[in-house]
């Protein structure tokens, strides 16, 4: 007889695929180290700060409202970033998170056999997302300085490529591709080819040669194979509700929506979002902050003897020497209460990634540091 593993197993092309591992949970941590300690979770990207105060009071007053099914459209959420960003309502595309517009894309565009470029180590999901449709994931390395290595992923291009990702900033490494390269090589890649920039982490860039991609790439050049990615899950501080959207060409939106689940948004995170994008004047205030909190987290890696990879977002990433793993230096760090993000799985095992917290929450994480680190070295 055979067991219910086997009888119910992922189809052969999944068989070795794992469930997603997301960065440990204050609750896991709590259990394995007690009460007594103050745990500071830095491992998953999240901003360090809550919803925006009028997204906060929109989820408390939608919530009697919840007998009811969300508009499906969500025609008001749509009209509402179509305004803001300059581009027309049916260019405007929406997801439980961008995770899920990346796995929708996937299952409406992928065809068995067709390939997908990405840079390598970047976001898990593109590998993941190809992988689960029987598509090819082609992963290119990153260049020398951890950035995107945008050359060689042109020369990746064959007729079966379907789209490229190309992650800016970059997660895990928080390098960004400037605006001349990005729009060169969007120029340089044949029209058969989407492009998508996935921009998780826009809002935190301050550099003054990093692209406004909608503004300059879909609208002012017009370039109809062209896709941006935005999330309310990072500086917005919604992780928990799921909200992501982008703009593209109407087409790709239109395939996304055709496997879109019906109510795959929920009614809170339309809310928040709402709420949210009518307050950007207050993301100036995190965006400081958090410029703030990376200089000083990577001053003080700097110090510990550490070589953090200088970065654009609201993380940074630390590749070690001498044979130390990330997992190492997270496990150590763990048993103080500071939970980092080791990147075996990102395929870079010898390296770490820590979120910018509050200023408490990132200064705490030093004093561990530089406590934890001499008794790894040693
Ligand atoms: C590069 C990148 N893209 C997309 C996402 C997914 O964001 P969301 O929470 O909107 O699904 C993340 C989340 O960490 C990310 O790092």
């Amino acid at each position: 007889m055979t067991s219910d593993t086997e009888r119910f197993a992922p189809k052969p092309e999944l068989r070795d695929l794992r469930p997603y591992e997301p960065g440990l949970s204050v609750e896991a941590l709590r259990r394995v180290i007690g009460e007594d300690t103050r745990i500071v979770k830095l491992g998953s990207n999240e901003g360090p700060w809550g919803p925006l105060p009028a997204a906060a009071d929109a989820i408390r007053h939608a919530v009697d409202g919840l007998n009811r099914y969300p508009d499906g459209a969500f025609h008001e959420l749509r009209a509402r970033i179509a305004e803001l960003t300059g581009a027309s309502v049916d260019q405007v595309v929406l997801g439980n998170g961008a995770d899920s517009i990346l796995i929708n894309l996937s299952l409406s565009l992928l065809e068995h056999g067709d390939e997908v470029i990405f840079g390598w180590p970047s976001f898990i999901t593109y590998p993941i997302s190809v992988r689960k449709v029987g598509a090819v994931p082609i992963a290119v390395p990153l260049d020398a300085d951890y950035r995107y290595d945008l050359d060689a992923m042109l020369e990746a291009v064959t007729e079966r490529t379907k789209f490229v990702y190309v992650c800016n900033p970059n997660n895990p490494t928080g390098t960004y591709v400037d605006r001349q390269r990005l729009l060169a090589f969007a120029e340089a890649l044949p029209d058969h080819v989407l492009l998508v920039v996935d921009e998780a982490y826009h809002e935190y860039v301050t550099a003054d040669d990093y692209a406004d991609s909608i503004a300059e790439l879909i609208l002012g050049a017009g370039r109809d194979n062209v896709l941006v990615l935005r999330t309310m899950s990072k500086i917005y501080g919604l992780a928990g509700l799921r909200i992501g959207w982008g703009v593209g060409p109407a087409a790709v939106v239109r395939a996304v929506d055709v496997v879109r689940g019906p109510f795959e948004m929920n009614a809170l995170a339309n809310e928040a979002a709402l709420a949210s994008l009518t307050q950007r004047e207050l993301l100036e205030e995190r965006v400081t902050a958090n410029e703030a909190g990376r200089t000083e987290l990577e001053a003080a890696l700097r110090d510990v003897g550490l070589t953090p990879i200088p970065g654009a977002a609201n993380f940074v990433c630390v590749p070690l020497d001498g044979g130390l793993t990330g997992r190492a230096v997270a496990d150590a760090l763990q048993q103080v209460g500071v939970i980092v993000r080791p990147l075996d799985g990102f395929g870079m095992p010898n390296a770490f990634r820590i979120s910018v917290g509050t200023p408490d929450e990132t200064r705490i994480a030093i004093t561990a540091i530089r406590t934890v680190l001499p008794t790894l070295v040693d």
